[in-house]
């Protein structure tokens, strides 16, 4: 079994140089898994939808040598900077490292920068990264005082602050429903209009966390009450699904026959459509599954890495096209 997370030792754990010189940890969740399930071919060719801090890319570019190539995506300019630095040679390894290809632009847009049927894998990592995360200053997380941004794109034109204060109540509602599955959406789209203007993140927080909360609850059980809001909030500004849908449909053209797909999803809306499309692609005769139930991390892991607890990775592989467009 390939040990990736041996060979890029000393490429993991606290990063530091990130924008802004700020310092953050990361581990790449269900690394070990993602790269055997990936069944990374040197010198073949992979996609890394989601570079992230390039946790997972370092590994799998150790792996390629030299005729290798990584072509890597990121909405995120300080994700792509922090994995362009992650992603260079190191000392020594110069002769034996892949061709590296990123690209500043949403995995939705997979199908028109790589070319058909080249790549021998395709990995997605879904979701926010420990960057953006635990950057009070994106404005993703509940718990920091931070403005309403929640943009992984910093280019993007709708941010929080436009949902969260000029959305009229029914179409906040709405979102939060359908992005949250929050079944108390009415009443916290009711609550968030009554305290407009909100200014920031704990505003946001708060005034959800008094809606929300249900009476019977105390504090400090269950999962905090902004939490579902909060993650509609940013599905709806990322446009999660939507890309997500595009990459699940730009996969089978994208994966040479008997290439990887393997997503790591992080909620039961992005498990669905994932589980959905595979499901499909084995009636189409598209892809044939690896996993007949997700892989979650081992205890081990969720100790060490909290973000790893409602990991699900998918795995599946790429059919044989027979004929003319027909598939085996
Ligand atoms: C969970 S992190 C990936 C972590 C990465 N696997 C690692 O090991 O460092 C997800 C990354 O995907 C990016 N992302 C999310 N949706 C995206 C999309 N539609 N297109 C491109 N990048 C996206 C985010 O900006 C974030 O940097």
């Amino acid at each position: 079994m390939t040990d990736p997370g041996k060979e890029s030792e000393g490429n993991e754990g606290a990063l530091t140089g990130a924008p802004g010189g700020k310092r953050f940890s990361h581990a790449p969740v269900l690394l070990n898994e993602a790269i055997d399930f990936l069944a990374i071919k040197r010198g073949g060719t992979y996609v890394d939808a989601t570079l992230g801090l390039g946790g997972h890319s370092s590994a799998i570019a150790t792996l390629l040598g030299p005729e290798g190539r990584l072509i890597g995506f990121d909405k995120d300019t300080n994700a792509l900077e922090m994995a362009r630095k992650r992603l260079t040679a190191p000392e020594g390894r110069q002769q034996d490292w892949p061709e590296i290809t990123l690209h500043h632009a949403s995995y939705a847009e997979m199908a028109e920068l790589v070319a058909p049927g080249s790549a021998d894998g395709v990995l997605a990592d879904l979701g926010v990264s420990s960057m953006q995360f635990d950057d009070a200053s994106r404005g993703f997380s509940f718990q920091a005082e931070g403005p309403l941004d929640m943009r992984m794109n910093p280019h993007a034109e709708l941010s929080a602050d436009q949902v969260v204060n000029q959305f009229d109540e029914s179409n906040l509602a709405d979102l939060i429903y359908e992005f949250g599955e929050e079944r108390r959406s009415r009443r916290i789209a009711r609550a968030i209009v009554r305290a407009r203007p909100i200014k920031s993140t704990a505003h946001l927080a708060q005034v959800v966390s008094a809606a929300a909360r249900p009476m019977n609850q105390p504090r400090g059980k269950g999962i905090h009450p902004a939490t579902l809001t909060f993650q509609a909030i940013r599905i709806y500004v990322n446009r999660e699904l939507e890309d997500l849908r595009a990459l699940l449909k730009a996969a089978p053209t994208v994966v040479k026959p008997g290439g990887r797909l393997v997503v790591i999803s992080f909620h039961s809306l992005e498990d669905r459509m994932v589980k959905d499309a595979m499901r499909d692609g084995v009636r189409d005769e598209v892809w044939q599954p690896l996993t007949k139930k997700p892989v979650i991390a081992t205890d081990e892991e969720t100790a060490e890495n909290s973000r790893a607890r409602s990991a699900k990775l998918r795995a599946a592989t790429r059919l044989e096209v027979r004929g003319r467009g027909r598939k085996k």
